[in-house]
């Protein structure tokens, strides 16, 4: 049976200005990396993007998830763009790559990894999900009502390959360690676990009747590796779509309204998750608010469907009116937030405050506090 493996892989090696974006020196050099990559049969098609200041390579390839070989090109394009980025003194150079030489596999070593191997159908349509300023668990939400939820999917009632629900393997980040529970079986548990988003985390999605993949996500927690806050998850995730999956507009319709995820401003405040095209792909507002991007492909006979110069064709999804009204309420929301300062609940909780600087900044308290008596 011939494979298709697709390979989301992402890293911050460096920003401008500050926090903001990618700059375009180095998408150049991860496109001609990819593009070196292909022409050594490595990989077989790739795009080049960016999530804010997250930089993310779409790869498609036969050699299975977690290739050493597919993960080392992700790993040297990385290095060679944060090379590019000391160079020009850009902000945060190679701040995602933890270690000093790779071993084998990205995970755990700081970029962020979705990767989905599958036997191509008659046409697959894959959406591709790159988020800025937020963590893995932002995709809770999302995941829970693409395939969990009726009223966002129709086709959970409606289509009769969809009607035996979808399973979905948690993480918990804290102690890694995962569970899979299916809906609608298990509906309750799985909310009572995903509900909760500073431990558990989505990172699969499978057909209940028969195992096939419907989506993947990264699940890397930074602090979690580096034992302190060395920036952010900020996630990534991939959604196969159609016949007996969820739609394309299924799958882009928990986006009519925006909600609120952690990861704002220095990882620590909640923010409205806004839905923006590529062209928007920057955080400006108190370095954000979060951001989306969504883009569409079609995997075809092992790549991107490309046209007729041999460049992938991506739609990209939220670049629409469509999205007009998020993007406002993301604005109204954020307006509210921001008022409440550096209070809860603008304010992440004590939890995820334990992995940022703020212990730091409250050490030299430690001595002054005096007991009640
Ligand atoms: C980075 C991020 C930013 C930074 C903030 C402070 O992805 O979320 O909000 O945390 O700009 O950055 P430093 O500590 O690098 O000055
Ligand atoms: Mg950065
Ligand atoms: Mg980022």
């Amino acid at each position: 049976m011939v494979m298709t493996t697709v390979s989301l892989i992402k890293a911050d090696v460096g920003s401008i200005p500050g926090h903001v974006t990618v700059a375009k020196p180095l998408l150049t050099i991860a496109e001609k990396k990819m593009a070196e990559a292909q022409k050594a049969g490595i990989i077989n098609s790739s795009y080049v993007f960016n999530a804010g200041d997250d930089l993310e390579l779409l790869m498609t390839h036969s050699k299975g998830e977690n290739s050493p070989e597919i993960h080392k090109l992700a790993w040297d394009t990385f290095m060679a763009c944060a090379e590019k980025a000391k160079k020009l003194k850009l902000y945060g150079a190679g701040q995602d790559l933890l270690s000093d030489a790779f071993s084998g596999n990205v995970k755990g070593m700081g970029p962020g990894v979705a990767e989905m191997e599958f036997k191509e159908r008659g046409s697959d349509p894959v959406i591709v999900y790159a988020a800025d300023k937020t963590e893995p668990a932002a995709f809770n939400y999302l995941l829970y009502k693409i395939f969990a939820d009726p009223g966002n999917t129709s086709g959970l009632v409606i289509d009769p390959r969809m009607t035996c629900g979808f399973s979905f393997d948690v993480l918990d980040g804290k102690e890694n360690k995962s569970v899979v529970l299916r809906s609608p079986e298990e509906l309750y548990s799985l909310l009572a676990l995903i509900g909760a988003t500073e431990t558990y985390m989505i990172k699969k999605v499978t057909r209940s009747d028969d195992g096939e993949i419907a989506a993947a996500s990264s699940t890397t927690k930074l602090n979690y590796i580096a034992g302190k806050y060395v920036g952010k998850d900020d996630p990534v995730c991939l959604v196969r779509a159609q016949s007996g999956l969820p739609s394309v507009g299924e799958i882009t319709s928990p986006f009519l309204h925006p909600y609120l995820v952690a990861g704002w401003m220095r990882g620590s405040h909640w923010g409205p998750f806004m839905p923006v095209g590529l062209k928007n792909s920057k955080c400006t507002l108190f370095d954000g608010p979060p951001r989306i991007i969504g883009l569409g492909v079609q995997v075809s006979d092992g790549v991107l469907a490309a046209d007729d110069d041999g460049k992938p064709m991506v739609v990209d999804l939220f670049d629409d009116p469509a999205f007009d009204l998020a993007r406002r309420e993301a604005m109204e929301m954020a307006s509210f937030m921001r008022m409440h300062g550096v209070f809860q609940p603008a304010r992440l909780g004590p939890g995820a405050m334990e992995y940022t600087t703020l212990p730091q900044c409250l050490a030299s308290l430690e001595g002054r506090f005096k007991e009640e008596k």
